[in-house]
């Protein structure tokens, strides 16, 4: 059975785990594994598909593959004929007779389920509007180089709650045994499918869900702060009365320095960047000491390296 990464619950906690530890060992050891150079890789391109526009991941995953042996195929948005002239099934048949591992960035959840449905080679999720697995498993491993641990640390997030980011942070959190909080408005908060998930996942791991609409029972006390901009790729808004209505809204859970005082001590603080200074994050926390992003940033490459080893060793 081949396995993919479409969701932060594909891995269970001790996949998860086994995953971050790789990735340290990468970190140490960038050359050290030649999982799409040897024979047994089958074919050494992989195909990294963006519907969206990317800086990190785009780079991240070409500088793993090429670190890992492989060939970055990298195929822009209207690049190919996926999605208008050709079904996401018809192109997985191709695909996988020519590449090792998919990764794709897109719009719909479903039509990553689709291509992996229909794909004997992995498929990665590089951010869907539903969740950001890969980004998350950067950040449970800069959480891990800063604190030591996962398990039992509190992580919380505020902002646009409903979006792939806040969906993440809580499936991805409660798998590594976490307590996730997450805070955003009313309306804007995790589709109650995803808190179940989430919940499911906590029982097992010993982690926890607090969904909330108060950013300081949120804040109290948290190891973790992270937050995400209040527009995600998709949602752009041209109308300047809505989008300042959309601001005003998810004013009060700005991550500030009023915001930050009220978490633990020595809580570090996260952004998957691109970041919106003076909007979802203060140009003092973002700038400041606890800040960890440019970590956060770099891990994405390691993180991915080890995904796909993982991921190539299993299938
Ligand atoms: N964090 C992240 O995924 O960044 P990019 O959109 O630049 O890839
Ligand atoms: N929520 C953001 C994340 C960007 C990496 C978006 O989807 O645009």
């Amino acid at each position: 059975m081949t396995r993919h990464f479409l969701v932060d619950t594909d891995l269970s906690q001790s996949e998860q785990n086994e995953v971050l530890d790789l990735a340290l060992q990468l970190k140490k050891a960038p050359y050290s594994d030649s999982t799409y150079a040897g024979e047994g890789a089958g074919r050494r391109t992989v195909a990294v598909i963006f519907d969206k526009t990317s800086t990190r991941t785009r780079v991240s995953f070409a500088t793993g593959i090429a670190d890992l042996g492989g060939v970055p195929l990298i195929i822009g948005s209207g690049e190919s004929q996926l999605g208008h002239k050709e079904s996401i099934t018809d192109t997985a048949r191709v695909l996988e007779r020519m590449v090792s591992t998919i990764v794709w960035r897109t719009y719909a959840q479903a039509g990553l389920e689709e291509m992996a449905a229909a794909s004997s080679v992995p498929v990665i999720n590089a951010l869907s509007d539903d969740y950001h697995p890969c980004q998350l498993l950067a950040d449970l491993l800069t959480i891990r180089e800063h604190k030591g641990k996962l398990a039992g640390l509190t992580m919380a997030y505020f902002g646009d709650a409903a979006n792939n980011m806040a969906n993440s942070y809580l499936l991805a959190g409660v798998t590594a045994g976490m307590h996730v909080r997450i805070a955003g408005p009313e309306g804007y908060l995790p589709e109650q499918r995803i808190v179940d998930a989430a919940n499911k996942r906590a029982v097992e791991t010993g982690g926890s869900v607090l969904i909330t609409t108060d950013p300081a029972e949120a804040a109290a006390g948290a190891d973790v702060v992270a937050t995400d901009t209040w527009v995600s790729m998709g949602q752009e808004i041209e109308d300047e009365a809505a989008k300042s209505a959309r601001f005003e809204l998810f004013r009060p859970y700005a991550v500030d320095e009023a915001l930050l005082a009220q978490a633990a001590a020595g809580a570090v603080v996260l952004h998957c960047l691109p970041a919106y200074r003076g909007y979802e994050i203060s140009a003092g926390v973002i700038d400041g000491p606890q800040s960890v992003v440019w970590d956060e940033a770099e891990n994405r490459l390691h993180a991915q390296k080890a995904l796909m080893v993982w991921l190539m060793e299993r299938s």
